[in-house]
């Protein structure tokens, strides 16, 4: 159950801005800092490693709230630095053990974030293979059946924003899922849940992906510098992630190394312990509230802010498809000073500009938006006074 006081006593930064930046890094609740810095105290009184030999089973716990969140086992949980770390980790090992080959392609959805495209287009241009983009149905999400028409052999990798950071859409992991299965496809199929983790709920047995990837920092609430991937049997059967370092494989004898079992190969030896176990509490906080619970909240809130935006002259909300996401979306006039002018009154938002996602800015003419995200600890109050400054930011 969610007590939005509750909520907002357990978040210090609402007493001193209006963050509607939660796609961007969000307001971590006390827990999660006081658990980092703990932590990093810790290392300062007693040394690095002898602080990380202490917290081990609170280490552990980390990769069970992860495979709680997403519905894995926890064998199939990597923790990493960020999203992109993540996803890069899972493509790596994707290039590395397949052949690719040239005419083989790579169908990425329409919304898809620059860090993911721009390697396959690297792979494309490497290989001879090529990048395809799926286009987006009549709700402006990814066409499920136009990419069921797209399938053929060739088609090697399947990657999916879920939320894209530039549109309120919500891509159909499931369904895109399932028709991979029902045509038999042999693509790795790859999820970024960047913006999805912590404010949509998460099934990697229901969507039936090869790497789900996922930041700590944005509908999470946990710190900078986290993130952490979920793979499937097929990956860890058939993939090797390159390069392995000590902790991913053990060197066996001089020409010999074995790879570790489990998600463990796509991880690095050194990580920041500190970051990483404040990950895990903001991810226990989540799963307290409940991810539902969260999911509805706002929902609530991102849907209210759409209709009062839209009243605005001047203003038009851009976000598409059917089910949408916490991130709100508007084109206006400079987006940029709208953007600096709610800044300097305390109310967090951000711009987003083409070349984060250039397909989708192209395919829909915009050049950039205002984006505005809630998150669940923020209040009706908020968004009326971030609705009311937007309106006195536009030119007359
Ligand atoms: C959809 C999406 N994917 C990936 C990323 C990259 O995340 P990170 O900065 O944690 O690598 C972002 C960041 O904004 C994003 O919005």
């Amino acid at each position: 159950m969610i007590d939005l006081a509750v909520l907002r006593a357990d978040t210090p930064g609402c007493a001193s801005v209006t963050h509607l930046n939660n796609a961007g890094s969000a307001l971590p609740p006390r827990v999660v800092t006081d658990t980092a810095v703990a932590h990093v105290r810790r290392e300062e009184e007693i040394g690095g490693y002898e602080a990380h030999a202490e917290a081990a089973d609170r280490v552990a716990a980390v990769y069970d709230s992860v495979a709680r969140l997403v519905h894995a086992p926890r064998e199939r949980v990597a923790l990493v630095e960020s999203a992109t770390a993540a996803w890069d980790r899972g493509l790596q090992a994707i290039a590395f053990s397949q052949d690719i080959e040239p005419g083989d392609r790579f169908l990425v959805s329409a919304a898809e974030y620059a860090s993911n495209v721009i390697p396959l287009l690297q792979l494309a241009q490497r290989t001879g293979g090529r990048v395809e983009f799926i286009p987006d149905g009549a709700d402006g999400t990814t066409d499920v059946e136009a990419l069921g028409a797209m399938l053929d052999e060739r088609v090697r990798i399947v990657a999916i924003t879920h939320a894209p950071s530039q549109n309120g859409l919500l891509n159909d992991v499931v369904g895109i899922g399932d028709m991979l299965r029902i045509n038999g496809s042999p693509a790795w199929y790859i999820v970024d849940a960047c913006q999805s983790a912590g404010q949509i709920p998460l099934d990697m047995g229901r969507i039936g992906c090869d790497v789900l990837s996922a930041t700590g920092r944005k509908f999470l609430r946990g710190p900078r510098g986290t993130g952490f991937l979920v793979v499937s049997q097929r990956l860890l059967d058939e993939a090797e992630p390159f390069p392995l370092d000590l902790h991913g494989a053990t060197w066996e004898s001089e020409l010999e190394f074995a790879v570790q079992p489990g998600a463990r190969r796509f991880e690095s030896w050194e990580k920041s312990y500190a970051a990483l176990l404040g990950m895990g509490a903001a991810i226990d906080y989540a799963l307290e509230c409940g991810i539902d619970e969260l999911r509805a909240r706002i929902d609530t809130l991102a849907q209210g802010l759409r209709a009062r935006l839209s009243e605005i002259p001047g203003v038009r909300v851009r976000d598409r498809g059917e089910i949408k996401t916490g991130i709100v979306t508007i084109s206006a006039p400079d987006p940029a000073a709208i953007v600096a002018g709610l800044r300097a009154k305390g109310i967090n938002t951000s711009h987003s500009t083409p070349d984060y996602a250039r397909h989708d800015f192209a395919q829909h003419g915009i050049t950039g938006l205002v984006r505005i995200s809630p998150h669940a600890y923020n209040t009706d109050e908020e968004l009326d006074r971030a609705v009311a400054a937007i309106s006195r930011l536009l030119p007359i």
